[in-house]
């Protein structure tokens, strides 16, 4: 990531979510997901260095995030859950439904999907990762 990317769009989310303490930034496709912590809760938004696109509103429970692709990268994403009490992997899903499994029962995770839309319809859902190769990414 760019350095004054991301001092940028840093900037933005203490100014845009009145907090201070940046937990986690990540970038795709040119946009940035900052989440910042602060009086108990996190918000966070999403945003290119010069422009707020979404904020987002976490509240103070745990972020229940979905997998969608369960390939070679996945396995790294997991890792980043273990032992967190704010975020934790809620389903899987691979086109892949052996595979699927397999992540499943490695991560503990109880539900398995085949099909994204599926996984998005889960109300239980408040995060997604798309770990599937590039030109499905949107
Ligand atoms: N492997 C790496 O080191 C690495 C590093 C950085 C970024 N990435 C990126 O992560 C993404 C995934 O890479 P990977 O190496 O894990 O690929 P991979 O081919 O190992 O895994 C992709 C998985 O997505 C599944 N999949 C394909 N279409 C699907 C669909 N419609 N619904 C659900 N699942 C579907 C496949 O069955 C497969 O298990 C790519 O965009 C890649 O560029 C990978």
């Amino acid at each position: 990531m760019p350095a004054a990317d991301v001092v940028a769009v840093v900037a933005l989310a203490r100014l845009a979510c009145r907090r201070s303490k940046v937990v986690e930034i990540a970038r795709s496709a040119g946009r940035y997901v900052v989440v910042i912590a602060g009086r108990g809760s996190r918000t966070g938004l999403v945003a290119t260095p010069g422009r707020v696109v979404a904020l987002l509103e976490f509240g103070s429970g745990t972020i229940r995030v979905g997998i969608v692709g369960c390939g070679r990268i996945s396995g790294l994403h997991a890792l980043g859950y273990r032992g967190r009490e704010d975020a934790r992997i809620e389903a899987v899903c691979d086109t892949k439904r052996t595979r699927a499994r397999e992540k499943a029962r490695a991560w503990g995770v109880e539900k398995v999907y085949a099909d994204y839309l599926e996984l998005l319809a889960d109300p239980e859902i408040d995060l997604v990762e798309l770990l599937v190769p590039h030109p499905l990414h949107a």
